[in-house]
């Protein structure tokens, strides 16, 4: 029973209460701040580069998916929100799992956060270090491109080049730029030498930034929300007057597939919200404040994204935009070039306010697993000047830095939303077994509305497999040819009915249970090449815990 000891509510606020003191973090955050901290870490990479292929892939239907995903993160929100109101301490999902659902559970949802925070800033650094790429070029700098590449990006396109030119078959411009990127780079012991330069950088700035304060930090993001945000509303007036409807038509080129091929793509833009819940202590009044934060940047997050994917799949037509740049390229591509490079500053500023709030989370949530004694006392350590958990800021900051150097970033991108959907499936159904709370203890926090399940949730599983039921034959008709996607679209159908039946049964609320579902659904989605990390990703997370965290565990020593 070891494994699943929890933390009781009455320990956590003992906690609270003890954080402030003198040596804890700084309590400067109001609603308007967590609000503008949730948006920095939303917009982002997501909306200003890896919808592009979505759109291309789903064409202009992937506003379905959207709205698909923003109810998603919205049944989830509610639920972080519920946590939030009654959890006032550092930590997020992992001290939202310790509560609920015990140790290892809390362990493998801090390992799982690792991949949203750190993981997935080293995707938005790279991705920050292609449009400062661009910034420079308008401004007539060019960098040599071995110090803006990784070495294994630079080697397959080279080798891939090199076979063509083997095959004496013609070779395309970016084949021929490939080999002589390649060729052009310095020799160190007789081999090339490639790195991305600016994204290091970029996570060093940033990394002093979180490391001197939290009040600094959200003056920076404060700034910088507010200009992208003035920049998304530019992008989406002025647009508007471009939009050919012939551009809509037809909705669904690849019918729903196609759509869904974008999920991860998507999901990733909206990743962040649940960010700001790691800064609970420094938040004036967390139980109050947080839940609103959090739904109030959501709901202004998912009213601009519905309306660019409308405005961009409206301007050009779908198929021209698998680019990584599509919102300063849709601009670009109807000769309006110095919008689209005002578009390409805005970018660097977004993924400059994301780095900024996941550099922050993930230090926040390593200070709680370090207090509960999952990971060494040093990761505790606060500041005696700047008020901030110093050496896991620096951690954080060698982590994330180092990796931007040499890693490609596709597959980084899937295993951030892979993590991030896992941590929002357990907070869903961790608000079910939560003790209920008197009306007095509720007072002035955050509830979530009690929608009894019974008859409604069987409901909604059951028009979900009537509507798919094709693809479930499919499924079970490839059972056997090597198609994992299809034995977890299998696996899901089967998990949905269990978890009707207990909602049956033992009347569940709507809200967590279709949060949960809709978080696991997006999760099958994603290819299964990428869960195969995801799995070895978890072992070793595991495996420290057995060696170490459930030894040094304060609970243990109770
Ligand atoms: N939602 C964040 C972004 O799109 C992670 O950059």
């Amino acid at each position: 029973m070891s494994l699943l000891r929890k933390k009781s509510l009455d320990r956590i606020n003992r906690e609270s209460a003890a954080t402030h003191h003198e040596n804890s973090l700084k309590r400067v955050l109001t609603v308007k701040d967590l609000t503008f901290m949730g948006i920095a870490a939303v917009v982002g990479a997501g909306i200003f580069s890896t919808i592009g292929k979505a759109s291309f892939d789903g064409g202009p239907g992937v506003v379905f998916l959207f709205l698909i995903t923003a109810v998603t993160c919205g049944f989830s929100a509610l639920c972080y929100a519920e946590f939030a109101g009654r959890v006032p301490i550092s930590g997020s999902a992992y001290t939202y799992a310790y509560v609920s659902f015990g140790e290892i559970i809390a362990w493998i949802i801090g390992w799982a956060l690792i991949l949203e925070y750190a993981i997935g800033n080293i995707v938005v650094a790279i991705s920050w270090s292609g449009y400062f790429d661009n910034l420079l070029r308008g401004l007539g700098v060019h960098l040599p491109q071995w110090l803006l590449t990784d070495p294994f990006t630079a080697s397959s396109a080279f080798n891939d080049a090199t076979a063509i030119q083997t095959a004496g078959k013609p070779l395309t411009a970016a084949m021929q730029e490939a080999i002589n990127i390649y060729n052009s780079a310095p020799l160190l012991a007789g081999k090339h030498i490639f790195f991305n330069l600016p994204a290091f950088i970029i996570v060093i700035l940033i990394t002093i930034l979180a490391y001197i304060g939290i009040k600094e930090s959200k003056k920076s993001a404060n700034f910088m929300v507010i200009f992208k945000i003035a920049v998304i509303i530019f992008i989406i007036v002025m647009g508007f007057f471009y939009v050919d409807t012939n551009n809509w038509k037809p909705f669904l080129p690849n019918g729903f597939g196609g759509v869904l091929v974008g999920v991860s793509a998507v999901f990733y833009a909206y990743i962040g919200f649940d960010a700001i819940s790691t800064t609970a202590e420094e938040c004036k009044n967390p139980q109050r404040d947080l839940p609103k934060g959090m739904m109030y940047s959501l709901i202004i997050c998912t009213i601009l994204y519905i309306l660019i994917a409308l405005v961009l799949t409206g301007m050009v037509n779908y198929s021209e935009l698998n680019v990584t740049d599509p919102l300063a390229f849709v601009f670009e591509r109807l000769g309006l070039k110095k919008t689209g490079y005002i578009i390409s500053i805005s970018a660097v500023v977004a993924t400059t306010s994301v780095l900024l709030v996941f550099q922050l989370g993930q230090p926040r949530i390593w200070m709680s697993m370090s207090r509960d004694g999952l990971l060494p006392k040093k990761f505790a350590k606060v500041h005696p000047k700047f008020g901030t958990p110093s050496f896991a800021t620096i951690i954080t900051g060698v982590i994330v830095a180092f990796p931007t150097l040499i890693m490609p970033a596709d597959l980084v991108t899937d295993l951030t939303s892979i993590g991030t959907l896992f941590a929002f499936v357990l907070v869903c159904l961790g608000v079910l077994v939560l003790p209920r709370l008197s009306a007095a203890e509720t007072k002035g926090k955050f509830r979530l509305p009690y929608i009894n399940g019974k008859f409604l949730i069987p409901v909604l599983v059951a028009a979900f497999i009537y509507l798919t039921k094709d693809r479930l034959f499919n499924a079970f008709a490839a059972l056997g040819n090597e198609s994992y996607h299809e034995v977890l679209f299998i696996v899901f159908i089967l998990v949905s009915v269990f978890i009707a039946i207990l909602s049956f049964l033992k009347n569940y609320s709507v809200i967590p249970i279709v949060g949960a579902l809709c978080c696991m659904y997006l999760m099958i989605e994603i290819p299964a090449n990428s869960w195969l990390w995801f799995f070895v990703w978890m072992s070793i997370g595991l495996s420290i815990y057995f060696l170490y965290g459930r030894k040094k565990s304060k609970l243990a020593k109770e």
